[in-house]
């Protein structure tokens, strides 16, 4: 069949073909954009295309992105930001449901295809059209993942996806905005059928024309296309469903884990539950009431500017250049090929996810039984995904090609990178990259995974010293986002770069600190877990303290984060702070005493808590006998306890500014919640300090000096700040 140009549409987001048999081809291309959004000119222009569509008397429909690697990636951030009143972001999502309902109150049948991500309103231009095509590649995913920027779906998506697949499911997609790839999805009854990507466009066009065919016989649209795969329910579910106690016990359920998740802190996940349970009972348009009304609230909501703060950031630094003091970007080296020391923990973490993004991988340890271990890290990773389908077995014996272990320094001769994890113990430190200079090009980089120790002091031990930079990764690896890049005053530009370039391939994304003890996030860490410490030795239990600092929002309480470290590991960290910063880092002799006790926290199964078999059980009581106050424990309100842990971490946080080692308080904000888990609602240390006010953090640094001890003395910068009445993100207060 040939297509037959129609004539041109006077729109910007889409180009309209038409062929001989009245099969429309819309493909959606957002000018200057590289993504398609679902962008106020979409959506604008969507009641000119149908207007189209019905007057040229198309047979049926196909939307197509004209994106090489994505259908639609969700709303435009940027405008959902603009909005100022929470009636403005109702409007905003009426006006997104009103353009989605056009392409649904289409008398002719609707092919979306998709490949690549379609997410948040890219989804819910999806469920508006009768037929769903995705493609098997790996980068199809469906998502509806607005509860992560502090929304809910607000063009239809808590409505259509819940009578699309059922509630279950609808609010486990939603609730936790997970990633659906393409054979899920058709499991799932969300999409009719997944093909090769190359035969995308053929496919949909014939499903339309099929659709079209169908539509012309029965006189109406189908309601279910042949190829429609019912959403697999089992009995359980069903009654579950479609029953009003079914539903409301599946509300509640939902309502419960919520709660043990994300407490009070964000109001989406709720008001997305709420609005999914409308869509039974109530009319599809009550629903749509609902959940524009709960978008308006939230768009204005202080939680939702955070998270869009940090997605702005970290959008920002993905694809930040490296600048040379002039300004000039600096180019990376290729990396092809990295070196790997230490096959335990990090490095097997580390290798692991080098190898999954593509580099040549050769890991060296003290004996090829210890290196063996990153290989073993490999094949379960790998292992674990294949089980999962996200790849195909040759895909992981591909990956597994690409990682050897070794026991000597063979095949370190073409490495372009190196990465040191061995023992954080400066000799050994020294000793490895002397062995490493020895072998490798002198244009190779040396990068250091030490959680603390003075990246200058260990390229004192090198005869480039400009090739040596840290690459401080956190633990899991392969899971957690950040990576801090810390650069000497002798590291070159372009090894700050190719290691920038590096992190970044393996998806991380990276801060850039100046060196010194603990860079950036060791050291704002050590300040509050030294401060954690020395609470507990006044007397406050080990679970009054962890539940404090989770109903602060932290992921995890610090005593569990103290036995998951482990106490030798905290208390090297401390050692290398109280030699750094003396009387700041204020160390008990009790605090020394626990430390030495023998206890290691989880790999010893002695720690605060008792450890049985791996898992984690009660605190361990024997922890309070060396202590003052023996195991009568009296917690201070969870208030003290989270103004003395947050103002430790916030006060060192702004220091680490002042000297510099911070080049912006982004890269605090971004290093602190993606690194350490500082709670991602407050928007990070400085984004939190500027919602104080800096003049009353001051005041309570000050309150908490007098109280408790001299280590609060606030940072000369926020006495600075509190003085001339400035903010860290500009503007006043
Ligand atoms: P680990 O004890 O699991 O692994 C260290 C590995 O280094 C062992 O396999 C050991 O055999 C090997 N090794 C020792 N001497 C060696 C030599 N001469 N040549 C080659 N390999 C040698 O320790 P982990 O936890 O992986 O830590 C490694 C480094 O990463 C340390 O500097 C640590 O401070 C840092 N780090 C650790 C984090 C963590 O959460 N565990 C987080 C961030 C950094």
């Amino acid at each position: 069949m040939t297509m037959t140009a129609s004539k041109p549409l006077a729109l910007e987001a889409f180009k309209l073909d038409i062929d001989a048999d009245g099969i429309a081809v819309v493909t959606i291309d957002l000018p200057g954009e590289k993504v398609n959004l679902l962008s106020e000119k979409l959506m604008s222009e969507m009641e000119p295309l149908m207007l189209r569509l019905t007057e040229e008397d198309v047979k049926a429909v196909v939307f197509i992105s004209g994106k090489p690697e994505g259908f639609i990636a969700g709303a435009d951030v940027k405008m959902l930001a603009r909005v100022r009143t929470a009636e403005e972001g109702e409007a905003l999502s009426k006006a997104g449901q009103d353009a989605l309902n056009r392409i649904e109150d289409l008398t002719v049948p609707t092919v979306c295809a998709i490949h690549g991500a379609a997410m948040g309103g890219g989804l819910e231009f999806a469920l508006a059209c009768r037929y769903r095509i995705v493609t098997s590649d790996a980068s199809t995913q469906l998502s509806l993942p607005e509860v992560q920027l502090g929304l809910i779906p607000g063009a239809g998506g808590t409505q259509r996806l819940p009578r699309l697949i059922g509630m279950e499911p609808a609010i486990n997609m939603i609730l936790n905005g997970s990633k659906i790839r393409a054979d899920k999805a058709r499991k799932m009854g969300l999409v009719h059928e997944v093909v090769p990507k190359e035969l995308l466009r053929d496919r949909a066009v014939r499903a339309a024309r099929q659709l079209a065919r169908a539509t012309a016989d029965l006189g109406h649209i189908p309601i279910k296309p042949a190829s429609a795969k019912r959403p697999a329910r089992t009995l359980g579910a069903l009654m579950l469903q479609a029953t009003v106690p079914g539903r409301a016990l599946m509300y509640n359920t939902a309502l419960k884990t919520l709660k043990k998740k994300v407490g009070n802190h964000y109001p989406a996940p709720y008001m997305a539950l709420a609005s999914i349970y409308h869509s039974r009972g109530h009319s599809f348009e009550e629903g749509l009431a609902l959940e524009a009304e709960s978008f308006g609230k939230l768009t204005v909501s202080d939680v939702a500017r955070q998270l869009q703060n940090i997605f702005f950031a970290s959008t920002e630094m993905k694809s930040e250049p490296w600048r040379a003091k002039d300004g000039s970007v600096v180019k990376p080296h290729a990396v092809a090929k990295i070196g790997v020391l230490g096959g335990g923990l990090m490095g097997g973490g580390i290798a692991t996810l080098s190898a999954d993004k593509g580099y040549r991988i050769r890991v060296k340890d003290r004996d090829i039984a210890s290196a063996s271990k990153a290989a073993a890290y490999a094949d379960k990773f790998f292992s674990e995904k294949v089980k999962k389908r996200h790849i195909r077995p040759y895909e992981k014996d591909m990956a597994m090609g690409l990682l050897s272990v070794t026991d000597q320094y063979t095949g370190f001769k073409t490495c372009d990178m190196v990465i040191e994890a061995v023992f954080e113990d400066m000799a050994l430190k020294h000793k490895v990259l002397a062995d490493v200079e020895a072998v490798t090009r002198p244009d190779c980089v040396f990068a250091s995974n030490t959680s603390g120790l003075p990246i200058t002091k260990i390229a004192e031990g090198s005869k480039h010293p400009e090739t040596v930079v840290g690459m401080h990764y956190f633990s899991p690896v392969e899971k957690m986002p950040l990576l801090e890049v810390i650069v000497t005053e002798k590291t070159a530009d372009w090894v700050t770069a190719t290691a920038l370039a590096v992190g970044r391939k393996q998806g991380k994304t990276c801060i850039v600190v100046g060196d010194g003890p603990g860079f950036y996030t060791t050291r704002a860490l050590a300040a509050m877990m030294n401060e954690t410490i020395r609470v507990f030795v006044e007397g406050a239990s080990v679970e009054g303290i962890d539940q404090a600092m989770r109903d602060f929002g932290f992921p995890v309480g610090p005593m569990t984060l103290i036995d998951e470290v482990g106490f030798d590991v905290a208390k090297k960290v401390l050692v290398t702070m109280v030699e750094a910063f003396g009387h700041r880092f204020p160390v008990t002799d009790e605090a020394i005493l626990l430390f030495e006790s023998g206890r290691l926290g989880r790999k010893n199964g002695r720690g605060f808590y008792t450890y049985e078999g791996g898992k984690k059980g009660e605190v361990d009581l024997t922890v309070y006998d060396q202590m003052p106050y023996g195991r009568k424990r009296q917690d201070p309100s969870p208030k003290v306890i989270q103004d003395r842990l947050a103002y430790a971490f916030m006060n060192e946080a702004a220091m680490i500014l002042e000297e510099g080692v911070l080049r912006s308080p982004r890269d605090g904000d971004i290093g602190a919640i993606f690194g350490l888990g500082f709670p991602p609602f407050l928007g990070g240390p400085f984004r939190h300090m500027d919602t104080i006010g800096i003049a009353n953090v001051v005041n309570r640094l000050r309150d908490l000096k007098q109280s408790f001890s001299k280590s609060f003395e606030p940072a000369k910068l926020l006495v600075q700040m509190a003085e001339e009445g400035k903010t860290f993100y500009g503007g006043s207060n």
